[in-house]
C-alpha cells in the first residue's frame, strides 16, 4: 500500500447557525495526532508555490480557512495526487515522510497547518532526490 493512501480528507463537525456556522477539531478525535504548532500561509501571490518538501517526523493537517488551494503528494515511488481544499470545513491529514506542495491559491486563500511537531529544520527533507533515497532505501 502507497503511503499517500493514509493521506485523508476529513470532515469537520459542522454546526449551522444563522449567526454563523462553527467548527471545529480536537487533538486525536478529528484528527490522529496532538497539536503542537498551527501556522498559516497566506496573501500568496497568484502562481506562486509553498512547502515544497517532505518531513521526517511531523504528521500534518490542512485546512483552507479562506478562499481555495491544490496540495500536491507525492510518495517518492511515482505515486501522486491532488487535492483541492476550498471549504473551511475540510481538512487533509497527511503523515509524515511524504512530499508536498500547495499551488492554485485563490486571492485571499488562507492556509491553516496544524503539526504535530515544533518548528525544526532538522525534520526538513529539503529536496525530492534526497526524498526518493531516504523512500526507496
Ligand atoms: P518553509 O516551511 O520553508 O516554507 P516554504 O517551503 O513554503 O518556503 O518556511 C518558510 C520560513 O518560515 C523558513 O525560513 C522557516 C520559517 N518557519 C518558522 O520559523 N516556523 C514555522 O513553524 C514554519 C512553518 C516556518
Amino acid at each position: 500500500m502507497s503511503k499517500i493512501e493514509k493521506c485523508q480528507i476529513v470532515e469537520l463537525p459542522k454546526f449551522l447557525d444563522p449567526r454563523g456556522n462553527l467548527s471545529f477539531l480536537e487533538n486525536e478525535k478529528q484528527i490522529p495526532f496532538c497539536i503542537k504548532r498551527t501556522y498559516l500561509i497566506f496573501d500568496v501571490p497568484g502562481g506562486e508555490i509553498r512547502g515544497g518538501h517532505a518531513f521526517k517526523e511531523q504528521q500534518e493537517f490542512i485546512v483552507a480557512l479562506s478562499g481555495s488551494f491544490d496540495v500536491v503528494i507525492k510518495d517518492g515511488f511515482g505515486g501522486s495526487i491532488r487535492y483541492q481544499l476550498n471549504r473551511s470545513y475540510f481538512g487533509l491529514y497527511i503523515p509524515q515522510m511524504l512530499w508536498r506542495h500547495m499551488e492554485n491559491f485563490s486571492t485571499n486563500a488562507v492556509c491553516l497547518v496544524a503539526s504535530s511537531t515544533f518548528f525544526s529544520q532538522d525534520d526538513y527533507i529539503r529536496t525530492f532526490e534526497e526524498f526518493s533515497i531516504q523512500t526507496q532505501s
